[in-house]
């Protein structure tokens, strides 16, 4: 195969992580690369671009870094939201990896905000995979993502700012995630300016137009083009003055300077480059060699562009079918669906919401779970739990394990309400229709629980919780119809029980 030089291009960046997997590795139980691993040097300068630079091909199977307290589950998980986003998915990607290898992003963006607590450190993430933080996890994000370079570089300064190491050997993005532009961010907040109370409620972190522009293809990018300092000149100069006089007409924006932008995303690319490699490759192989894996999804079910309640949904397929096409990963590389569900429910933004309380029970939630947005500190509206809405989404996923969460939050209330149903005009509906102008009319059919009046979040055991609390939990098992396995009581890993 001839040489050139865009190969040569891709294999400069990627030779510091390649010589560093020959090292050896002092701790079995992180141990991701074996000694003395050969690597053909001619890899590197073979299409397909960008060159693999792991060589997992010959690695044993690391033994399970075992625990007394999370379960291994036997093969890989993809750990989904069943409701409009901010289950706790960051708690429980988190609590799952202890027995994992590997922890991939699928979907969305920085408009995604996921937090996970460490003893008293608490960390928020926005694009970087949860497994960062754990000791011998290789963090993917696949080309189902869409990059916002400025956030995921901020976000690798903050946390190896706070002393936690980040190399190319423990991050990886994909080659074909797509890049969020200025234009993006600037599109996405004129639209809902303009739009005022008739927005989607969006983050403004540009999401929507960059997918669109995904679709669009002549006026994307993507990580690959970072690369070629070119052809991305070219791009940008482009598609900026194509953007300005849309921006201009429609919402009389000012003009972005491309040269502006060209300098800062050429800056971008030469600190990710070394990260930049094939994910959906990537994983095909750790497949093969055992590794485990945790595809860590964003956003939720009822936010899926294609399944959730459209058009109050974000861009991207965040439900569990959009793993297969967000990382690469062939079907048969995942056993099992874990759905996060909160006690109650919550959603950001606009779009209809069947069993809201824009009132004192609202409230009271509100304040109890520190309902404010993880990424836009918006107040998150609350209310009681959508069983109807739930299922539909355990069904749509083929969810095989539940975890519960938030449970401490609902202590103290006399009583609480479950939906069970819906009636519309009358009539009971007999299943969950994604379906705005229909979910803006239902009724919530409600059944009605005794509440709990004790602080159950020092609770570690299933026997510790009250039994009002357990009938709760088990009868939001039976209409969601998939097991509960997990009930998290507070935003610690260790305020977590397993069933
Ligand atoms: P994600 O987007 O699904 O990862 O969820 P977020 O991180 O945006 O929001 C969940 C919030 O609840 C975070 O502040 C978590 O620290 C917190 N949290 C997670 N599980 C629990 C729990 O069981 N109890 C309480 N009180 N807080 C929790
Ligand atoms: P995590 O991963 C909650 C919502 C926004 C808005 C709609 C569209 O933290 O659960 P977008 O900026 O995506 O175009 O906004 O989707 N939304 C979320 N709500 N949690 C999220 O992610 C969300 N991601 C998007 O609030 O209503
Ligand atoms: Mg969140």
């Amino acid at each position: 195969m001839p040489t050139n030089r865009k190969y040569l291009e891709w294999s400069l960046p990627l030779a510091r992580p390649l010589a560093a997997s020959t090292r050896v590795a002092s701790d079995p139980a992180t141990c991701r690369f074996k000694r003395n691993t050969i690597i053909p040097i001619f890899r590197s300068l073979t299409p397909p671009i960008p060159v693999h630079t792991f060589p997992p091909l010959l690695v044993q199977k690391p033994s399970p870094k075992g625990s007394s307290v999370t379960p291994l589950l036997e093969g890989n998980t993809c750990v989904v939201g069943l409701q409009w986003g901010d289950e706790g998915k960051g708690k429980i990607v988190d609590f799952l990896t202890e027995n994992a290898e590997v922890v991939v992003r699928y979907c969305g963006g920085a408009n995604a905000g996921h937090t996970v607590r460490i003893g008293k450190e608490k960390y928020a993430t926005h694009l970087l995979p949860v497994g960062i933080f754990r000791t011998g996890v290789i963090n993917l994000i696949g080309n189902g993502v869409v990059l916002d370079p400025a956030v995921l570089l901020r976000e690798v300064d903050e946390v190896t700012g706070r002393g936690i190491s980040i190399t190319p050997e423990t991050l990886k993005i994909s080659y074909k995630a797509h890049l969020v532009m200025p234009y993006h961010m600037a599109e996405d907040a004129a639209r809902e300016g303009a739009a005022g109370e008739k927005g989607i409620g969006t983050t403004k972190r540009g999401i929507g137009p960059t997918y669109a522009d995904k679709m669009q293809r002549a006026t994307a990018i993507r990580v690959a083009d970072l690369q070629h300092e070119e052809q991305l000149k070219e791009r940008i100069h482009r598609i900026v003055d194509e953007r300005n006089k849309v921006l201009k007409v429609l919402y009389d924006a000012p003009p972005l300077d491309w040269q502006e932008i060209f300098e800062t995303y050429r800056g971008y690319g030469k600190r990710m480059l070394p990260f930049v490699d094939d994910v959906g490759y990537l994983l095909q192989q750790y497949s093969k060699a055992g590794k485990r894996i945790v595809f860590e999804g964003a956003h939720a079910v009822l936010l899926d562009i294609d399944h959730g309640t459209y058009p109050y949904v974000t861009s991207s397929s965040c439900s569990a079918l959009g793993l297969y096409t967000g990382s690469g990963a062939p079907p048969k590389t995942v056993q099992n669906f874990y759905g996060i569900m909160k006690a109650y429910s919550t959603r950001v933004g606009g779009g209809p919401f069947p069993t809201e309380q824009a009132n004192d029970t609202g409230n009271y939630i509100r304040e109890r779970g520190n309902e404010y947005g993880t990424t836009t500190r918006r107040p998150r509206r609350c209310g009681w739990f959508d069983a109807m809405a739930v299922k539909y989404s355990v069904d749509l996923c083929g969810v095989t394990h539940i975890a519960l969460t938030l449970l401490d939050v609902l202590s103290g209330l006399d009583q609480l309400q479950i939906c069970t149903g819906y009636k519309m005009r009358g009539q009971k509906l007999d299943y969950f229709r994604a379906d705005m102008d229909t979910l803006a009319e239902v009724e919530p059919i409600y059944e009605t629980l005794p509440g709990w009046k004790a602080d159950i979040s020092n609770c570690r055991k299933w026997d510790e919780l009250p039994v009002e609390a357990q009938t709760y939990v088990k009868r939001l098992e039976t209409l969601v119809g998939a097991p509960i396995k997990m009930v998290s009581v507070g935003a610690e890993r260790s305020a977590t029980i397993m069933r």
